[in-house]
Parts: structure tokens; C-alpha cells; sequence
């Protein structure tokens, strides 16, 4: 069986997203809530874990956006699929995707939630590819800059496999395909 190459292993994404919640906790004490957003579907493992290690009052919501169909690269015209139930006016929000490859998602999500006013808007993503992006986006969090590859497990999929790997591994999207 065709197995993905590993980049970042279980033990150092633990350590990372720990470290990423204990900033998160700090810069946002004494907030009443925080609102975090998660930007489906690859987000679902990050935001479990990140969410569950901080130690600050906050809600979980989800929005849910498609812009590859299917493709592995970004058609830069994104949809929004599924929106997320709270009402963000006055809130503290903060927006939790998997990965910013273009950046065209997370730059449409900046400007579709500043546009409803909330108290605060931040940005965390597990994973950037600096060498992609083609619109500049506000990143207030990160867990790693990676090197042009498609990347999969830890929630991350190629056409919908290996999201439950719990590591982070490159794939050949040429050699998984038909
Ligand atoms: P962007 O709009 O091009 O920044 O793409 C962002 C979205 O594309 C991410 O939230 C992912 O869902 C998906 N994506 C981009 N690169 C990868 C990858 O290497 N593996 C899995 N999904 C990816
Ligand atoms: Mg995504």
C-alpha cells in the first residue's frame, strides 16, 4: 500500500500545538470568550487538539469553504459551503484552518467575517507553504512553514484519504490518482 513520506512526526506536532495554545491562552486572558472558528473539513483534527489545550473560555463553531473541487490546485474562486451558526458581532474571533497554500481562503474568510464585526479577528493555521502564496494574508498564528508538496494526514486529505494519519506525510498526487 502506497504509504506518504513523513515531514513532521506525532511527538513534534504535540509539542508545537501545545506551545501554539499556551501563546493563544496568554495573549488572550482575561477575554471573556474567545469564538474559534474552524474552517472544515481539514481542520477538524487541529482545532480538537488546540482547542482542548487552552485554558481560556471559548466556543467552537465551524464554517465549512471550497475552492479545489477535487483538484490540487487552488482555482483562487472560493465558495462558501456551509456558514457558521454564531453570531459573531462584538465577539472575539479567531479563524483555525488546516493549511494556507494560495491563501485565497483564508484572505475570503478575513474579509467575510471583518464584515460582520466582530471585537477581534485573528487568523491560526497549522501549515503554510510560503512559496505558493498568491494573496498576502494576516496570519497571526502558525505551526510550520513546509517546503511545495502536497501534504496529508493530522486532518489533511488528497482527494479525501489519509486524513486520520497521525503525522503530517507528503504524497505524489499523480501517482494516488485513478
Ligand atoms: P488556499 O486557498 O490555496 O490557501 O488553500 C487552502 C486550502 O486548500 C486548505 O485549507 C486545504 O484545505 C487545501 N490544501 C492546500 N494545500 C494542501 C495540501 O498540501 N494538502 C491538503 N490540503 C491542502
Ligand atoms: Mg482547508
Amino acid at each position: 500500500m502506497y504509504q506518504p513520506k513523513k515531514l513532521l512526526g506525532a511527538a513534534e506536532i504535540r509539542r508545537r500545538v501545545k506551545e501554539l495554545a499556551s501563546r493563544i491562552s496568554t495573549d488572550y486572558a482575561g477575554v471573556d470568550e474567545l469564538l474559534m472558528i474552524g474552517v472544515l473539513r481539514g481542520c477538524y483534527i487541529f482545532m480538537a487538539d488546540l482547542s482542548r489545550r487552552l485554558n481560556i473560555p471559548r466556543r467552537i463553531d465551524f464554517i465549512a469553504v471550497s475552492s479545489y473541487e477535487e483538484r490540487t490546485v487552488s482555482s483562487g474562486a472560493v465558495r462558501l459551503v456551509l456558514d457558521a451558526r454564531s453570531d459573531v458581532q462584538d465577539k472575539h474571533v479567531l479563524i483555525v484552518d488546516d493549511i494556507v497554500d494560495s491563501g485565497h481562503t483564508l484572505h475570503y474568510l478575513v474579509n467575510l467575517f471583518q464584515a460582520r464585526n466582530p471585537a477581534s479577528l485573528k487568523t491560526c493555521a497549522f501549515l503554510r507553504k510560503p512559496g505558493r502564496l498568491q494573496v498576502s494574508v494576516q496570519l497571526d498564528y502558525l505551526g510550520f512553514d513546509i517546503p511545495d508538496v502536497w501534504v496529508v494526514g493530522y486532518g489533511l486529505d488528497c482527494a479525501d484519504r489519509f486524513r486520520a494519519l497521525p503525522y503530517i506525510g507528503q504524497v505524489d498526487p499523480d501517482r494516488l490518482s485513478g
